[in-house]
């Protein structure tokens, strides 16, 4: 059975109307993902990217259109309320984990977000067992070290975990926003594998940024491509698996009418 897990109804967003500082970031966006889809998103500096995951998440009410995740329309929800439908990872290894808590212990409070047991009767043998299991999809040994504090691992271990605690509930939705622009390009491959194996494993719809066409291109079933608050390009099935960096190029030029600029360019091959 394929059901539509996002929809995104002619979204638009406007920052500071009015003033000159006005921007018109998310013109009429449309965009619908089936149920385990994993679209990589990329599109050049500005291009409205990183707007139209906090639209999804709630950061702000958009100015027109409607979001629907996992078929609750959830347009007039604060984000707190979206967080039980949606599982973010951001850009910095610092953030989404507790530095001074154990692995184990940052699992559980993912675990329990928004139910009232905290961690008063500490981490269940059974809870452990679970998490011992998830951790060594990541393949990074930290199925080892469950009692070892956040604060000792690596950015890369750190944003592996993050992705853990992101998706334990299994979220309809996960958005992920350059989550491994901060990492060094082999701990950026690793922590890549990482969440495509637990993207398959739990059979998440998900939402990838990156900067990096080539990782656009070799991850995921569908590559989406953003240009001043539109989506310029929606490459999918067969075209999306023989796709290369310089049909990426070619396509986008001829779809805006626009030679790649020097600020796209920073995207990187
Ligand atoms: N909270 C905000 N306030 C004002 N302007 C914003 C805000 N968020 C994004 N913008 C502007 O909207 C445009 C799109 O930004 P963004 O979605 O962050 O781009 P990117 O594709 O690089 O992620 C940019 O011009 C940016 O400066
Ligand atoms: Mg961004």
């Amino acid at each position: 059975m394929s059901a539509a897990m996002l929809e995104l109804r002619h979204i638009s967003k406007t920052f500071n109307p009015g003033t000159i500082n006005e921007k018109r970031a998310l013109c009429g966006v449309d965009l619908v993902l089936e149920e385990g889809d994993f679209v990589t998103v990329i599109g050049g500096n500005g291009a409205g990217k990183s707007t139209v995951l906090n639209a999804i998440a709630g950061v702000w009410p958009v100015d027109e259109g409607s979001i629907l995740v996992g078929g609750i329309d959830v347009t007039g929800l604060p984000d707190y309320k979206r967080a039980a439908l949606i599982g973010r990872v951001f850009q910095d290894p610092m953030t989404g984990t507790a530095a001074t808590m154990q692995i184990e212990e940052n699992l559980a409070l993912a675990a329990r977000r928004g139910k009232r047991r905290g961690l008063r009767w500490g981490v269940t043998r059974a809870e452990r067992e679970e998490y011992r299991e998830r951790l060594r999809i990541l393949e990074l040994g930290l199925e080892e070290r469950m009692t070892a504090k956040v604060g000792l691992l690596s950015g890369g271990q750190r944003q592996a975990l993050t992705l853990l605690m992101a998706t334990l509930r299994k979220p309809k939705l996960l958005l992920l926003d350059e989550h491994t622009a901060a990492l060094d390009p082999k701990t950026a491959e690793k922590v890549l594998n990482a969440t495509e194996k637990v993207v398959g494993q739990e059979h998440l719809t998900t939402l990838m940024i990156t900067h990096n066409m080539r990782d656009a291109i070799h991850h995921g079933n569908r590559l989406i491509m953003m240009n001043e608050g539109k989506i310029a390009l929606d490459i999918r099935g067969e075209e999306k698996k023989n796709l290369t960096v310089e049909d990426l190029l070619h396509k986008f030029s001829v779809a805006t009418e626009e030679e790649f600029s020097n600020d796209q360019a920073l995207l990187s091959r």
